[in-house]
């Protein structure tokens, strides 16, 4: 019997990897995952930047690069990021293999075991394996359709008997719930974390993807306003907005915490993939990436409506949901004890699959919610397979 780290029994597979193999069969209508639409990939325009490298550039594509990235990436990257708001001055920019990389080298750099962080109930499932893979505890706090509960961030912050290690939360187009932070909420919670020696983790990996340029104002990020007294790590993703298959995200962070960043990216892959830094170099420096998100969050925008629309024609009264605007996803609440579980049973015997709102709570428990994806189905598939889903909800919960 092979002698396994006490740490990986900290390891819970991820009921959406699990589903991942009855995703793919073929007649199956899929709901749960977070990937972008197939067909929406600029593939003539990949193609086109490919062939147009030299022969210098491809060298350098198939060759290990620094570290902390590519310089031509990071410089265009810089750009991208600075005409958002982004604080580049005074702080470090890595690329990282994936965002999700980014958040690993954070929870490295910062815990130890029995270390505990604060997340968000429901939180995205890749960063809560990432920090129990440190073997940390997660502290909760409940989510409300404007952010984070405050008065429960609070009352967590007095009652913990060690002063948790950072806070991560996602402040647009939450995985799962859906929600846009309020700006009330972040400036309450950076007046919590002043002064208190407790980074704040900012996971944006959505907001490039609203349906609503209204929006755009209140989606301000807490990095953006770079408060004094706080160390916020910014991580963002090419994943939605070009390509998870790059494997491409990137961390803003203060100067000192990026040298220790730097040394654990160093131990665990040397650099990010060359290939992807040069293609995704040339996405922005010749202007695709513009154009290619404005038509993207078009088709998110169509899909997402057409979601809303036929959940409110075929959902019972009793299962609610908040209205998405932007991202990928729905984040529908059963009556409070339900088993969504049971409901994805019956709904994967009728052809459709999404995701149990348990996979999202960082104690593994809570049941009651289903996160329904629509970003890598059509209109005309959301039409078909949410009908099925309210069947399967109706079969669970009036026939019982
Ligand atoms: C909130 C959030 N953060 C981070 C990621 C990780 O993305 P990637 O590692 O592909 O950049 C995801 C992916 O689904 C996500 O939903």
């Amino acid at each position: 019997m092979p002698r396994f780290s006490k740490n990986i029994a900290n390891l819970r597979s991820s009921e959406i990897r699990d589903l991942m193999s009855l995703a793919t069969a073929p007649d199956m209508i899929s709901f749960a995952g977070g990937m972008p639409g197939n067909e929406l990939f600029p593939l003539d325009t990949l193609d086109k930047i490919y062939n147009s490298l030299t022969e210098r550039e491809k060298q350098i594509a198939m060759q290990y690069g620094p570290t902390t990235g590519l310089p031509t990436l990071l410089e265009s990257l810089s750009d991208y990021l600075e005409a958002k708001g982004l604080p580049l001055k005074n702080n470090r920019l890595i690329i990282t293999t994936g965002s999700l990389q980014a958040i690993h080298i954070l929870a490295k750099a910062f815990l130890d075991p029995g270390d505990s962080v604060l997340v968000e109930t429901p939180s995205f499932i890749g960063a809560l394996s990432a920090f129990r893979a440190c073997e940390a505890e997660l502290i909760t706090v409940p989510l409300n359709g404007d952010g984070m509960d405050i008065n429960q961030l609070q009352k967590r912050l007095e009652s913990t008997a060690t002063k948790p290690k950072f806070l991560y939360y996602a402040p647009n187009f939450h995985n799962p719930a859906g929600i846009i932070y309020s700006p009330e909420v972040k400036q309450q919670m950076v007046a919590l974390l002043k002064d208190q020696e407790i980074p704040i983790i900012e996971d944006d990996v959505y907001s490039d993807l609203y349906f609503y340029e209204e929006d755009v104002p209140r989606m301000q990020l807490i990095k953006t306003m770079d408060p004094e007294g706080i160390d916020v790590c910014f991580t963002g993703s090419f994943s939605k907005i070009l390509g998870p298959g790059l494997r491409l995200g990137w961390m803003l962070v203060p100067e000192s915490i990026y040298r220790k960043c730097e040394l654990i990216k160093q131990s665990l892959d040397a650099c990010s993939p060359s290939l992807s830094q040069v293609i995704a170099d040339k996405f922005i420096r010749e202007g695709h990436i513009h154009s290619y998100v404005t038509q993207v969050r078009k088709e998110y925008k169509k899909r997402g409506l057409a979601m809303i629309e036929t959940l409110e024609a075929c959902l019972p009264e009793y299962v609610t949901f908040e209205k998405p605007r932007g991202g990928f996803y729905t984040w529908l609440q059963l009556p409070e004890e339900c088993d969504a579980t049971a409901v994805l049973k019956k709904a994967i015997e009728k052809g459709v699959v999404f995701v149990t709102g348990k996979t999202f709570d960082p104690d593994g428990i809570r049941n009651d919610h289903m996160r329904v994806s629509f970003c890598n189905t059509n209109v005309e598939t959301i039409r078909c397979g949410v009908p099925i889903i309210a069947q399967a909800i109706r079969d669970i919960f009036e026939k019982a």
